[in-house]
C-alpha cells in the first residue's frame, strides 16, 4: 500500500480529535471503585475504543466481578458512567481539539478526501457539537446498529461503505489497540497514534505530527 491509495480517511474521536479518552478514564473510575475492581493503567488501557457494555464487562472481570450483577444492575451502572462522562466533558470546546486536528481535517477536506467517524461513542454528535466540528464528516457510523464493536472490522467496513470507498482506498486514524485491530482486519491502511500500537502500519507519537505530507514519507 502506497499514500496514493488513500482516497478518504476514517476516523476515530476519542484519543484522535480530542483529548476525551482521559475523561472516559475518569467515569469509569468510578465505577471501578464502587465494584471493587482495581484501577490500574493496562485495565485502562484495555477499555480504549471498547464499547460502553463491553467496558463494563471488561471491569467486572478485572476484579472477579462478571457473575455479581444482574443485567439491569448493569445497565444502571453503564448509565452512571455515561452521566459521569457527560458532566465531565460539558466544558469541551474547539480550544480542546488535539493539536494539528483541525488543520489535518481542513487539509484533507480541501484536497477531496472523504472523511467519515469511526468512534464507538454513541456521545458523537454531543462531543462534535462542543467541538464546533459537527458539519466536518460527510458521514458517521451509529455505533447503536452495530452488530459487534472494535476490534471487530464491522465499524470501519461500514466506514468506507458511507464514503463510498472500497476498503483498500480508506485510511483509519487510531489511539488504540482494539482500533488498530478493527482497521486492520477491514483492510484498511491503519494509522496509529501513540504509544503501544504495535500493529499499526503508520505510527505517530501524537497527533501534532500527524500531516498529509508526514504521511506520505511514511508510507511512500
Ligand atoms: C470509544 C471510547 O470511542 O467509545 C471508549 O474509546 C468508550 O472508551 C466507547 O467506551 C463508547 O463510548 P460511549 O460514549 O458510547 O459510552
Ligand atoms: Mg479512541
Amino acid at each position: 500500500m502506497t499514500f496514493a491509495d488513500i482516497q478518504g480517511f476514517a476516523i476515530d474521536l476519542d484519543g484522535v480529535i480530542a483529548d476525551t479518552a482521559k475523561f472516559h478514564g475518569q467515569a469509569w473510575r468510578q465505577v471501578a471503585d464502587k465494584v471493587g475492581t482495581e484501577w490500574t493503567e493496562e485495565l485502562a488501557d484495555s477499555l480504549r475504543g471498547v464499547s460502553r457494555m463491553d467496558s463494563l464487562e471488561l471491569i467486572l472481570k478485572a476484579g472477579g466481578h462478571e457473575n455479581d450483577y444482574t443485567q439491569e444492575e448493569k445497565e444502571k451502572l453503564a448509565e452512571e458512567k455515561n452521566d459521569n462522562y457527560l458532566e465531565l466533558v460539558k466544558t469541551l470546546t474547539p480550544n480542546d481539539i488535539l493539536p494539528g486536528m483541525k488543520k489535518f481535517l481542513d487539509e484533507a477536506k480541501a484536497k477531496g478526501y472523504h472523511l467519515a467517524l469511526a468512534s464507538a461513542s454513541k456521545n458523537g454528535p454531543t462531543i462534535l457539537k462542543y467541538l464546533q466540528l459537527g458539519d466536518y464528516f460527510e458521514g458517521r457510523v451509529d455505533p447503536a446498529k452495530l452488530k459487534k464493536g472494535k476490534p471487530d472490522p464491522e465499524i470501519y467496513l461500514q466506514a468506507a461503505e458511507i464514503m463510498n470507498l472500497d476498503p483498500v482506498h480508506v485510511a483509519g486514524i487510531e489511539d488504540a489497540q482494539s482500533g488498530v485491530e478493527s482497521i486492520n482486519r477491514a483492510g484498511e491502511i491503519s494509522i496509529g497514534i501513540g504509544k503501544n500500537l504495535k500493529d499499526a502500519d503508520v505510527k505517530f507519537n501524537d497527533t501534532s505530527e500527524l500531516t498529509l505530507d508526514a504521511l506520505a514519507k511514511k508510507l511512500g
